[in-house]
């Protein structure tokens, strides 16, 4: 299973969304790779925000080596799943696929993960070290559910 997390610059939410999620993959055993992308080119090349890197190490996540970059045209055949961020990132997103098949494997990451009280990750990139730590439990309880049905969509269930 090839999971891709995608936000507008790829340095703040997806770069936090793809480190807790491989990591609760490698916890559980589960033959899940995940990567990250941005629709935004800003940031190419560049390491996630200093404040994504911190909050993710206080959680014991090490996010330092990742490298920005931008949605390509093949992640639509490399991936299995493409989760948005916010309904902006699903719109542009939704604007690069090439058929119908490409279209169904890109979802909402909040509404996908089965929660109720939000639809969009906040952008934290004007915001504080708490909107980064709020991003990130928030990220962290729906990567949570995000893991348990993947595992059971892997053991057949
Ligand atoms: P991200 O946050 O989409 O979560 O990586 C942002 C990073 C940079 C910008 C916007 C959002 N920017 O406008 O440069």
């Amino acid at each position: 299973m090839r999971i891709l997390m995608v936000c507008l610059g790829n340095i703040c939410r997806s770069p936090m969304a793809e480190g807790i999620l491989r990591k609760k993959a490698m916890e559980l055993n589960l033959p899940v790779t995940v990567d990250s992308a941005g629709t935004g080119s800003y940031h190419v090349g560049e390491n996630p925000d200093p404040r994504a890197i911190k909050t993710a190490k206080q959680f014991g996540i090490d996010i330092s080596g990742l490298s920005a970059r931008q949605i390509s045209e093949n992640d639509f055949t490399e991936f299995d799943l493409i989760y948005a961020m916010d309904e902006e990132n699903l719109r542009d997103i939704s604007t690069r696929v090439s058929d119908v098949k490409q279209l169904k494997k890109v979802k909402l990451f909040l509404v996908a993960s089965g929660e109720r009280s939000v639809k969009n990750v906040p952008d934290p990139w004007y915001g504080s070290m708490q909107d980064f730590v709020e991003v990130f439990k928030l990220l962290n309880q729906a990567c949570d559910r995000i893991i348990l049905s993947i595992k059971a969509e892997l053991s057949g269930n």
